[in-house]
């Protein structure tokens, strides 16, 4: 006899473990099967919370050494403790999926230890064990995708993975992908010291962003010393001898040249990890790109099957992977769960930040969208001024017709802080003129957007 549940939740990423707690208030009695020896998937573990960890205590040391004697603070002689730092985000990572273990017991959440297989549409497997449910969530996560001709060896060769735990800071580092992890991690490592290349298929960075919010982005990072090799392709990488050697080529074919770093980063993307999951044997349906399709309430085509976050479609972003958990359960338990892929931020934590929600002015032009822009430096802001942190700006798209926001795109300090009331604001369908009548705090960053939104009809007053 198989143990029974309502809910047998596939990964305990943010995706999955937030599904199983919801369904568990829900009254449903939950498992969450987890084959990592820790909870709290990609995002815990490897992704979100240990680079933000890196990210901040590189931060902190190139302020000290850069940014702290323009306010009169003089620091000496700086210098940092790599194994600390390391051993700083691995704590703060053993604190995350802790507290996830403390959420699963306190919400009666079984977590079941190793890899979950179907068996049938409704059993799975985990070791020599069956588990049956009613309804069963894959939230299996993603994987980095592999690049051809340079293999992962995660010492010289690494994903993020192997990005995040560097014991020396390289000489030069070359970053594949000019995407979120590369300008993350590649910022992380050039703040410590290392010379950074970004090799960028396309000609511009962050594809899904705002195209000016990138062109402004690229300027503020070359600055700080990173380079970049757009439009550019790696075909082969030769470690045979001390340095790994690269052989680029343009992206459109032509002349290849080589390109010699100590470690190199590929972060060309992730695709949906499925693999082992005997998916073909019950005949859940995948796309072209290996994710699980469902419709609009994450059930696959087999009965009683869902799917949610990074193995299906749409962004690879933890908060995304948990208002799909939180509507899936709610809809499992009858409620009428739902989530707005119009409202969903994406930002990346460099430094500056750069933050976006909705539609950007090339998705609009695409759309033959008629569109009013407000835009803002942090320059005029007097809150940037007395941190010190005066580059970028935030721009706002509204309807030109009816006013209503369509998208906000931020580059500046704090833009994945800032951002927030904008989401809330396409959330609510606010027009610009709403956000520039609502009162925000002086002096903070946040008056910004307030004189985006005044900019959106001509009337923003300081500048
Ligand atoms: P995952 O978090 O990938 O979790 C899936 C889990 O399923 C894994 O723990 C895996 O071990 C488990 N699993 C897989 N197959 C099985 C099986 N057969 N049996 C049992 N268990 C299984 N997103 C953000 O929003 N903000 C960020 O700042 C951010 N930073 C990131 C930084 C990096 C370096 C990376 C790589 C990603 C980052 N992301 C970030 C993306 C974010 O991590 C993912 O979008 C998120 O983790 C997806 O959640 P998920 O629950 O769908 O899958
Ligand atoms: P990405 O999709 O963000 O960026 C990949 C980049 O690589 C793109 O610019 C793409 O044009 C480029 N590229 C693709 N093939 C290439 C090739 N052969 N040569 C050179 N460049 C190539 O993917 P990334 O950075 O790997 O991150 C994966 C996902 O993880 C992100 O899309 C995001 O969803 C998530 N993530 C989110 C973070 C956040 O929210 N702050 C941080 C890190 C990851």
């Amino acid at each position: 006899m198989s143990d029974q549940f309502d809910l047998i939740v596939i990964g305990a990423g943010p995706g999955g473990y937030v599904c199983a707690i919801r369904a568990a208030q829900l009254g449903m009695k939950v498992a969450c099967v987890e084959k990592r020896a820790t909870l709290g998937g990609t995002c815990l573990n490897v992704g979100c919370i240990p680079s933000k960890a890196l990210l901040q205590s590189s931060e902190n040391y190139h302020a000290v050494r850069h940014d702290f004697a323009a306010h009169g603070v003089i620091a000496g002689d700086v210098r940092f403790d790599l194994p600390k730092m390391m051993g700083h985000k691995d704590e703060v990572v053993t604190a995350n999926t802790r507290g996830v273990e403390f959420l699963f017991k306190k919400n009666k959440v079984t977590w079941l230890k190793g890899e979950a297989r179907f068996k049938t549409a409704d059993t799975i497997t985990v070791g020599t064990e069956s588990y049956t449910a009613r309804s069963i969530v894959i939230a299996t996560g993603s994987e980095s995708v592999p690049l051809p001709g340079v293999a992962i060896d995660e010492t010289r060769i690494v994903t993020s993975t192997g990005a995040i735990a560097l014991t020396q800071v390289p000489h030069h580092l070359v970053v594949i992908g000019g995407g979120y992890i590369g300008l993350e991690l590649g910022s992380v490592w050039r703040r410590l010291g290392a010379e950074v290349t970004v090799v960028e298929f396309l000609d511009r960075l962050v594809p899904t962003m705002d195209g000016e919010i990138a062109t402004a982005f690229q300027k503020i990072l070359t600055k700080s010393g990173m380079k970049f090799r757009l439009g550019t392709k790696v075909t082969k990488a030769d470690t045979a001898g001390e340095g790994v050697v690269l052989t680029l080529e343009p992206a459109a074919g032509g002349t290849p040249e080589t390109l010699t770093a100590d470690v190199v980063l590929v972060a060309i993307g992730r695709r949906a990890h499925t693999e082992n999951l005997g998916l073909d044997a019950i005949g859940v349906t995948t796309d072209a790109r290996g994710r699980v399709v469902t419709d609009a309430h994450f059930a696959t085509n087999v009965k009683g099957i869902y799917a949610i976050g990074d193995v299906i479609a749409g962004p690879m972003l933890a908060h995304k992977a948990e208002e799909e958990g939180v509507a899936l359960a709610e809809i499992l338990a009858g409620q009428a769960g739902h989530v707005n892929y119009g409202a969903i931020p994406g930002v990346v934590y460099t430094w500056p930040e750069i933050a976006s929600v909705g539609q950007t002015e090339e998705e609009l032009k695409a759309a033959g969208i008629a569109y009013k822009v407000g835009k803002f430096p942090f320059m005029a802001n007097g809150r940037a001024r007395a941190m010190g942190d005066t580059d970028g700006f935030v721009k706002l798209l509204s309807d030109k017709a009816t006013d209503r926001l369509l998208g906000a795109h931020i580059i500046g300090p704090d833009a994945g802080t800032i951002i927030a009331e904008l989401v809330m604001a396409i959330e609510f369908g606010a027009s610009a003129e709403d956000v520039a009548r609502t009162s925000h705090a002086h002096p903070t960053l946040n008056e910004a957007v307030k004189e985006a939104a005044l900019a959106v009809d001509g009337r923003a007053l300081h500048i």
